[in-house]
């Protein structure tokens, strides 16, 4: 058992959380990380309206009695989706733990927060974490830069932003980003966190929902496969390094720069989404981080978690053997 303040916290049996991915984090995965012992996370605007959402709640109650999560993301968008209806429906369908990720999350965290709700909040540098602690959050979710999805400009990998964490934060916080084995949770908790996000990992698993040549596409991928995209729009995203991802890199180094018209339809959401239907790789962008490096093969969420809950208590156990042996 590795028991942390994550797992008293949210009552769960190890210290995971399956963050909220866009298009995958629907009832049966987040159901199964549930079931399985960790925390599974549903992805609010994958639903297109809160009613959806509060079906997709309903859903993943009739697969699990288990406690599970509900991910908002704020986007850096003109017409922002209904944040304050997805966040209502889910606290009257009686979710209690939220992740929240991007900017300005303050109104939301202070809703969830008055609504009694326990909120994990995303983030990719310290001072953002130390800013969410002041709004109340009750854990942290550090995000170094290996991270699928958004890894912020400031390029920080998760050991410096670890160590700092450690140093400086008051509340618990969650290692996230480049991690998919025991290794990685072990040097996690080595960092002093109190467990670990993962999204990639989850992606290849059984119950995703995305189609099977996504997955098997990543077990066939190294570390070298993943691109980021919009950098030059200030708005970084790790992706699978495919044809249109390498194609949106082109148009952003063009000498007169690109704007987000430029490369609307290459990155379309629906594009994307058709990825994980049709299990074409290169039919549009699609999240991955660099942990498909460390990705080989295609397990339950239950044989998932279960290997990693015991390697890492291998790993720990390991160590204090050597540390034991060199100071003999
Ligand atoms: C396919 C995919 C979609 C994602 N969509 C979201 C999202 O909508 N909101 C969010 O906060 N994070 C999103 N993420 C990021 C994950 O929640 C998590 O922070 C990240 O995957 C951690 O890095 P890892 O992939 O190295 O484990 C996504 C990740 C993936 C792989």
């Amino acid at each position: 058992m590795i028991v942390t303040p994550l797992t008293k916290l949210l009552g769960i049996r190890i210290p995971v959380v399956q963050g909220g991915m866009q298009w995958v984090g629907l009832p049966k995965l987040v159901a199964a990380v549930s079931e399985a012992g960790g925390l599974g996370v549903l992805t609010a605007l994958t639903q297109p309206s809160p009613d959806a959402l509060r079906i997709a709640i309903r859903d993943t109650r009739k697969l699990t009695t288990k406690p599970f999560g509900v991910n908002i993301t704020l986007l850096p968008t003109i017409n922002p989706p209904d944040y304050e209806g997805y966040a209502r429906a889910a606290v009257e369908e009686g979710i209690k733990i939220f992740e929240t990720a991007g900017n300005n999350p303050g109104p939301l965290i202070k809703f969830f927060k008055s609504q009694g709700c326990i909120v994990v909040h995303k983030c990719t540098t310290i001072r953002h974490a130390k800013s969410a602690e002041r709004l109340g959050v009750d854990v942290l979710s550090i995000d170094g830069f290996e991270c699928a999805g958004h890894p912020g400009e400031e390029d920080i990998g998760g050991l410096v932003l670890l160590a700092r964490a450690a140093k400086e934060l008051k509340v618990p916080y969650i290692a996230s980003g480049g991690i998919a084995d025991a290794r990685g949770l072990a040097g996690a908790l080595a960092l002093g966190a109190a467990g670990v996000n993962m999204g990639t990992r989850f992606m290849c698993t059984v119950e995703s929902p995305i189609h099977h040549n996504i997955k098997e596409k990543i077990v066939a991928s190294t570390e070298q496969d993943t691109v980021h995209i919009f950098r030059t729009l200030h708005n970084t995203a790790r992706v699978f390094k495919n044809k249109v991802a390498l194609e949106v890199v082109a148009i952003e180094r063009k000498p007169a720069g690109a704007k987000f018209e430029d490369v609307r339809d290459l990155v379309s959401g629906n594009r994307g989404r058709m990825v994980y239907e049709n299990g074409d790789p290169d039919y549009g962008i699609w999240s991955a981080g660099i942990t498909i490096g460390l990705i080989h093969d295609i397990p339950t969420c239950a044989e998932l978690l279960k290997r990693l809950e015991s390697e890492t208590e291998e790993i720990i156990n390991g160590l204090h053997t050597t540390v034991l042996k060199s100071h003999l």
